[in-house]
């Protein structure tokens, strides 16, 4: 890395499913991402939840079961460590796990929402937090209007959230470095972060044991699991600018 610690100011982060693949979460476009032979495509869509409610809840509510049970691994906690490092750090993540708030990151924008919240469809009061699983009845309803609930998250075809999505674009846009880690790079508008960042002159890595369409066009790519390199990277960068 050519900017050490000392000389870095901003840092910026964007995260997808590979960072989580060790502390035991299936990524969506891995082999273990498929559901009863269905793909995240099918069923996370607003679509499919108009059609059957109750089957793309018990998908939701299969993935809260499992991420229920999973803990932050050693990339989580590099990333907690960088952000009381560096003056200016945002983490803009895909995921909706909530494994970077778990493991104590605070400086978190999560640009397709978060697994454990639940909105009421007819909108009649905020969204809410509910990490009980398996849930008691699928689907849940609002508890003050009765109407379906559904996931807090972001669906195919969904617009982001406007605030999540300026704070990201501010962040690609200001970062001095941006770190991409364990994501296939095919969703956008959040594919499109390390490419703002380059074109501002950032420089970017790529932290993923496989290639994606924006390896060609980063600075650095290791090609490891996230839970070797990113610690690993973050102790070299420690001890250059401690030099
Ligand atoms: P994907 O499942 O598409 O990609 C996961 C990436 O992580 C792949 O490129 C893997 O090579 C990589 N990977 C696997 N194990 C890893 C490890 N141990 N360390 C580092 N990388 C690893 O997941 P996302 O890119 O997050 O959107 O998917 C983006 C969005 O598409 C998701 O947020 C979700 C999805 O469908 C919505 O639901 C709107």
């Amino acid at each position: 890395m050519s900017l050490p610690a000392g000389q870095l100011r901003s840092v910026a982060v964007l995260t997808g499913a590979g960072i989580s693949a060790e502390s035991g979460v299936p990524t969506f476009r891995g082999e273990d991402g498929l559901w009863r032979n269905y793909r995240a495509e099918d069923l996370a869509t607003p679509q499919a939840f108009r059609r059957d409610p109750e089957l793309v809840w018990q998908w939701y509510d299969w993935r809260r079961g499992l991420i229920g049970r999973c803990r932050p691994n050693a990339a989580h906690r590099a990333l907690v460590e960088m952000e009381s490092y560096f003056e200016d750090f945002v983490l803009v993540t895909q995921n909706v796990d909530g494994l970077h708030h778990l493991a104590g990151s605070r400086a978190v924008v999560e640009l397709h929402g978060n697994i454990w919240s639940l909105c009421c469809t007819r909108g009649c009061r905020p969204d809410w937090l509910d990490r009980t699983f398996p849930l008691p009845v699928l689907p849940p309803h609002c508890p003050d209007c009765g109407a379906l609930a559904r996931p807090g998250v972001v669906w195919f075809g969904e617009a982001l959230p406007q605030a999540a999505l300026e704070a990201s674009l501010a962040a690609a846009r200001c970062c001095q470095l941006m770190l991409v880690v364990g994501t296939s790079a095919l969703v956008h508008p959040a594919a499109s972060l390390p490419v703002v960042a380059l074109q501002s002159g950032a420089r970017v890595v790529e932290v993923n044991p496989q290639p994606t369409p924006l390896s060609g066009a980063v600075d650095q790519v290791f090609r490891e699991q996230a839970a070797v390199a990113l610690p690993r990277w973050w102790r070299d960068t420690l001890a250059q600018g401690n030099r």
